[in-house]
Order: structure tokens, then C-alpha cells, then sequence
């Protein structure tokens, strides 16, 4: 075994979320690490970066409304301390969504949807067929009715991934490429992290922020283990023609079928389509069934798609929990926290989490908008799950 290098703060995981607590941490004056054998991968390299905070708004989870809404609050001012600080352009796209109706179900859905949203206090405005293919020529003429929501944007996850890369360089963060292997504890608290190559990687803190795979890492004593499973989702990428005119100008979404399809349009001309939801474990095919079902859906929403090249098709896990919900700050063991879970939201929660994690490595304490996302809360709910 290779003696231990130390640091005070050890993230593991790469990915959009262990590379935002690590630039954070670095930025407070922790000497901080990262455990990854290809930073900057993960799920981001497969998702869309749609910041949903809105359309994705569901019946029960409203808490999870409250730290989706601080943290798109936050993207104008993070993605401009990041490119600032990376001189890399973001694909940060402030362009508003549709969410369209196909048919007399979809309506009525997308009126539920209204009704919460508006409970909620969120805007979003109804549009006729009409008023929706106004905005979107390129929509299918039996669209019944839309929401046009102008306050949720995209990113690029993969920019985002690549400058976060970058920052956490700048800022002084040392990248171990290799798999963690194990974590270590030393007294019933942690202690570091084994490396598959046999490295020993002590730390003050650590943080285990390794997405889907956060509840498979060994030493991790089972009662703060957190709950995450894979979600698998598989998404394409095509081409849009430059021409005059976009050929869509804003992110375009519907439920067909009760399954979810979004068309995030890229200023670099990328299109992409997403997503399937599947409880496969750690499958990542991408199936025919998968594919035909993105693209049958999708055309069904905007005809013209089938004349785009179709660029790419990949799959990847995101991180489930069991309320839908990220699992933030410290857990039951001494030195060790957590970031992930984030679900369905990964990309649009990465400043958030960032200015989360580093308060609660800072005090010890997640800050108030956080308090309620604690992994404890599971600890709680399986203690009062006992039978008497
Ligand atoms: N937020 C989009 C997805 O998870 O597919």
C-alpha cells in the first residue's frame, strides 16, 4: 500500500456535483481532493442541462420546489463566476420552455400541472394550438394547448462539467484518476479512502458524492450507506439545419403516452432528446425499443425532426433516492457527508449543492434552504418503520 497523502476535504466522484463541492470547498480554504478515474464524466455527459425547475414540478414535492427554485435563482450568477473563472463558454442558454399538449389527456394533464404551478406561485401561462405553433412553427399542427414557461432554461451539462474541471484545477484541487476502492475509519470516524490501485487517501472530511453508484461503495458502515439507485435514461442527439430562423427556439416537452419526451435545442445547433426512465439496475444499452420510442414521440411533437442527422445515442444512470430527492450534509458518521441523489435534477441543483456542502463542511451544519434534504431523514423514517 502507498503511503497515506492527505487532505482536509476528500470528494468522491467527478461528476457535476462532486467537482461543484470540491471548486466550493477549495474556494473556502480547505486543501481538497477528488477520487475519480475520469473527472468530468458521470451522468452529465448524457443528460440534457434543462433547469426544470417549473415543468418538472410534481404533486408532493413541494419541498424539493423550494431548493430547485434557490438554486436556478443562482445559475445567473454562478454560470458567470464559472466562465469568469474558466474563460469556457457554458451553453448557459436563458430561452424559456413549452410544454404542449397532443391530445385530450395530455390537456388536461398539462391544466393539472397549470393548476399546482400556480398554487405553487410559479408562472407559467396558458396557450391555445395556436398561440403554441406561433412560437414554435416547427410544432405539430394537432398540438392542443401549451405552457410557456420563460423562466426555465438549459445548460450545457457537459461544458458545465468540463469547466468545473478547469476551476477546480485553478483553484488548487488535486485529482487522484483512480476508483475508490473502500472507505477507511479510524476510530468509528472517517478517515479516507482506499483506492482500487492501493493508494491510501486520508482526509478530514469526506464527501461521497459518486451519483448513482453513492450506495455501493464498501466500508461505508450500512446505516448511513444512502439509499441511491440507478434510473437509467437513454438520450439522443441530432443536428438542426442552419438556416434562417431556428428550428426551435426554446426547450419543447410533453407527456405522450405518460412517458416524458423534451427537445433541448442547443445554440450550437445539438438537439437533443430525452428521456426513458428505466428500473434496469446498471444496464446503460441503448436498446431499439428505447431509441424508436424518443424518436416516435418526439415527431409526434415536431414532425421535421426525422430529416436531422441523428448524431448520438447514449445512456445513462441517474442517481434515485427514495422521495425523489437529494441526500445533502453530514450523516451519522464522523467525517462523513453526502451529495447525491439528486434524481432528476442534478444539473439544475449544482450550485445549490455546491454552497451547501461547503457550509456544512465549513459549520458542521447544512444551511436553512437545505435542513430538510439531510440523509438523516431516512435514519428517521427506517427507526420509526420498526415494528413495535
Ligand atoms: N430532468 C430530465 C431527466 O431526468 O430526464
Amino acid at each position: 500500500m502507498s503511503p497515506t497523502r492527505t487532505s482536509d476535504v476528500l470528494v468522491i466522484g467527478g461528476g457535476i456535483i462532486g467537482l461543484v463541492t470540491a471548486w466550493r470547498a477549495a474556494q473556502r480554504g480547505f486543501a481538497t481532493a477528488v477520487v475519480d478515474p475520469a473527472p468530468g464524466g458521470g451522468a452529465a455527459q448524457v443528460a440534457a442541462g434543462m433547469l426544470a425547475a417549473v415543468t418538472e414540478l410534481h404533486y408532493g414535492e413541494q419541498t424539493l420546489l423550494g431548493l430547485n427554485l434557490a438554486s436556478a435563482r443562482r445559475y445567473p450568477a454562478f454560470a458567470a463566476e464559472l466562465t469568469e473563472a474558466t474563460g469556457q463558454d457554458l451553453g448557459y442558454r436563458r430561452c424559456g420552455t413549452l410544454a404542449v399538449a397532443l391530445d385530450a389527456d395530455d390537456r388536461a394533464h398539462l391544466r393539472e400541472l397549470h393548476a399546482l404551478q400556480r398554487q405553487s406561485g410559479l408562472e407559467s401561462e396558458w396557450l391555445t394550438g395556436r398561440e403554441c405553433r406561433r412560437l414554435e412553427p416547427m410544432l405539430a399542427p394537432g398540438v392542443r394547448g401549451g405552457l410557456r414557461v420563460d423562466g426555465d432554461h438549459q445548460i450545457d451539462p457537459r461544458r458545465l462539467a468540463a469547466a468545473l474541471v478547469t476551476a477546480c484545477e485553478r483553484a488548487g484541487v488535486v485529482f487522484h484518476r483512480e476508483w475508490a476502492e473502500r472507505l477507511t475509519l479510524a476510530r468509528d470516524r472517517t478517515a479516507g479512502v482506499l483506492t482500487r490501485a492501493g493508494d491510501a487517501l486520508g482526509a478530514g472530511q469526506v464527501v461521497l458524492a459518486a451519483g448513482s453508484l453513492s450506495g455501493r461503495l464498501a466500508g461505508v458502515p450500512e446505516e448511513v450507506l444512502p439509499p441511491v439507485r440507478p434510473v437509467k435514461g437513454q438520450v439522443l442527439r441530432l443536428t438542426m439545419p442552419e438556416r434562417h430562423g431556428p428550428f426551435l427556439s426554446r426547450t419543447v416537452r410533453a407527456v405522450v403516452r405518460g412517458s416524458h419526451v423534451y427537445l433541448v435545442p442547443r445554440e450550437n445547433g445539438e438537439l437533443v432528446i430525452g428521456a426513458t426512465s428505466e428500473e434496469l439496475g446498471w444496464d446503460t444499452t441503448v436498446t431499439a425499443g428505447g431509441v424508436y420510442e424518443l424518436l416516435r414521440d418526439a415527431h409526434e411533437l415536431v414532425p421535421g425532426l426525422t430529416e436531422l442527422p441523428l448524431t448520438e445515442t447514449r445512456a445513462g444512470l441517474r442517481p434515485g433516492s427514495p422521495d425523489n430527492a437529494p441526500l445533502l450534509g453530514p450523516t451519522a458518521l464522523d467525517g462523513l457527508l453526502l451529495a447525491t441523489g439528486h434524481y432528476r435534477n442534478g444539473v439544475l441543483l449544482t450550485p445549490v449543492t455546491g454552497d451547501a456542502l461547503a457550509h456544512a463542511l465549513t459549520t458542521g451544519e447544512l444551511p436553512d434552504e437545505a435542513r430538510p434534504f439531510t440523509p438523516q431523514r431516512f435514519r428517521t423514517a427506517a427507526l420509526t418503520e420498526q415494528p413495535a
